[in-house]
């Protein structure tokens, strides 16, 4: 079993940050961080909530980032649900020894320093599903 402990973030697509972190500020959320992750070409903005709960906004830097191409397919929305354990290696081998076959063979870096993995929705009934990991 994959040991989750807790949702760490739920990712949203978006088309621009400004008014996607307005949006969630008026929600009672603060922009908590805001980083470029180039390997993935988007740039992203931690928006916190005071019971610790975090949306994480992602906009497309290219054309070619994977988020654009949701963006193309689906529109705005709901992009990923983060689920935080405690070893991402382990997670993933789980995860294989069902079956699956996750996106991401090997942990890889993400934003915040989090080692992170993605399973494929094909294996989690739709949901694009983030392992991470606290650097
Ligand atoms: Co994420």
């Amino acid at each position: 079993m994959i040991a989750g402990r807790s949702i760490d973030h739920v990712g949203i697509a978006v088309r621009e940050l400004e008014p996607a972190i307005g949006r969630y500020e008026l929600l009672g959320f603060r922009l908590a961080a805001r980083e470029v992750v180039a390997d993935q070409g988007v740039e992203v903005a931690f928006m916190a909530l005071d019971g610790g709960t975090s949306v994480e906004l992602l906009a497309p830097l290219t054309e070619e980032s994977a988020v654009a191409r949701f963006l193309a397919r689906r529109g705005e929305g709901m992009h990923h649900l983060a689920v935080l354990v405690d070893d991402v290696r382990a997670a993933l081998a789980e995860a294989r020894a069902r079956g699956w076959q996750p996106v991401d063979a090997e942990p890889r870096r993400g934003a915040r320093g989090k080692w992170i993995a993605f399973l494929h929705p094909r294996d989690t009934g739709g949901v694009l599903i983030e392992l991470c990991q606290k650097p």
